[in-house]
């Protein structure tokens, strides 16, 4: 088969990583892919949004899949462009990627279909939001309600803070036309956890769970990034946790997209708050997390063009999806200064290291050529270092040795990847 993957970073290299695997995969392409992608991928100059360009080029190079592995495509309707020229692709259409494209949606499926979330008031008048502050509770948690690069939440303390921070959304548009609407919500407290999940219009099969770390310095200080690394599994999502998500969370998610006439066939990443009440959503996203695909998909065991494939076709219901008892951990190497305002350019040192290195990867998210063959950084997350262990003491023994393996300058990583997991 011919597989085309769109997106360029860490996520769409696990995944182009993973697909290469597949004994059905003869040739791969990546739009636009980076680096380290093109070690798998022939990478092809066209941006995740150019629908046309890409519909045209998987119909010039007879591509019989495509996955897409980012959000803004998807949410921006790209699936729809695929299937109305008659090509396989793999992701929600644009009707079911409002799952992530409008927080307002979210919440009121939620609300609608009895599924465990915060309480929550949605917006679309900033008067009214400023006095629905005055009888709130704080902290309380402020939401753009469209994409924002995992940047859109606002965690409120004070009032004087909440009634800046509705000023900043929906006013200064500080995150852009996300800011046309937003949700108000309850704060809740507990441990996070990340399941990612197969899904195919009906059946749901969950992967491996995960732990992320949103925060950009040590100790969960710093401001939210798109994620600074993460481990799976999370010894804190127990056989019992489980079973009551897949209840009570996971099959009624699908169920209610169903019902709403917005069947969901891609993934579905679980943002899950394990708070005294039990696990509530925090935020659906409909595509892999990056970095939770870099540690995830290093565990599973199946043939991902498979499972994608039965995700198309409808018959999820026919895989197992399995994933090996070893645990992983994913620590992200970024520019310093990410999220805020980083250099560019700086040639990486000693990727060499990990060719040929087994159940240690590097993959890269912000890299490119800079025209004479060296790799250079050229993002905010540079790479993806994820090494695998017995356990999660050992995967994060491992990782953080092969941290060592790379370098460049500016390169700033957190040190307490993993850290919680001392805790269990
Ligand atoms: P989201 O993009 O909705 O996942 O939010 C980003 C981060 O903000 C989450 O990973 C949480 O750490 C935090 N957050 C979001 N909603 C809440 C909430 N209701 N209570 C506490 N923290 C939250
Ligand atoms: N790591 C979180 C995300 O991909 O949204």
């Amino acid at each position: 088969m011919k597989i085309l993957i769109v997106g360029s970073g860490g996520r769409e290299h696990a995944i182009a990583w993973k697909v290469a695997q597949s004994p059905k995969a003869e040739k791969i392409y990546c739009a636009p892919g980076n680096a380290g992608i093109a070690e798998y991928a022939e990478c092809v100059d066209i941006g995740a949004m150019e629908f046309e360009k890409l519909v045209a080029f998987a119909k010039e190079k007879e591509i019989d899949l495509t996955i897409v592995g980012m959000d803004d495509p998807l949410v921006g309707g790209i699936v729809d462009a695929f299937e109305a020229e008659g090509l396989r692709v793999f992701g929600p259409r644009k009707n079911a990627a409002i799952l992530e494209g409008s927080k307002a949606f979210s919440k009121d499926l939620m609300k609608k279909y009895g599924i465990p979330t915060a309480a929550y008031e949605t917006f679309d008048d900033p008067e009214a939001a400023l006095s629905y502050l005055e009888t709130a509770r704080f902290p309380i948690v402020l939401k753009a309600d469209g994409l924002a690069l995992g940047k859109g939440v606002l965690i409120c303390n004070t009032p004087e803070e909440a009634r800046d921070g509705v000023r900043q959304i929906m006013q200064d548009k500080k995150f852009g036309c996300a800011g046309n609407q937003m949700v108000i919500e309850e704060f809740m407290t507990g441990r996070e956890v990340s399941v990612l999940s197969f899904v195919d219009g009906k059946t749901i099969k969950t992967m491996a769970s995960a732990q992320d770390h949103k925060r950009a310095k040590d100790g969960d200080q710093g401001l939210n990034t798109g994620g600074m690394g993460n481990f799976s599994p999370t010894p804190f999502y127990t056989p019992e946790i489980d079973a009551f998500c897949q209840k009570y969370i996971f099959q009624p998610t699908v169920d209610a997209m169903a019902s709403e006439g917005r069947p969901f066939k891609g993934v579905i990443f679980f943002g899950l708050m394990l708070t005294a009440d039990g696990p509530k959503v925090l935020e659906y996203n409909a595509r892999f997390g990056d970095p939770e695909a870099q540690v995830v998909l290093p565990r599973m065991k199946n043939d991902m063009v498979d499972v994608v494939e039965a995700c198309i076709d409808g018959t999820l219901d026919q895989i197992d999806l399995e994933f090996t008892d070893e645990a992983a951990v994913c620590v992200v190497l970024a520019s310093d200064g990410y999220p805020v305002s980083y250099e560019k350019g700086f040639p990486i040192r000693g990727l060499e290291n990990f060719k040929g290195k087994e159940g240690c990867y590097v993959f890269h998210a912000g890299t490119k050529f800079d025209g004479q063959g060296q790799i250079v950084t050229n993002g905010g997350r540079v790479l993806g270092v994820t090494a695998l262990g017995a356990d999660l003491k050992e995967a994060r023994a491992n990782a953080y040795k092969a941290v060592e393996l790379v370098d460049f300058d500016n390169k700033y990583f957190r040190h307490d990847i993993g850290k919680a997991i001392d805790e269990a």
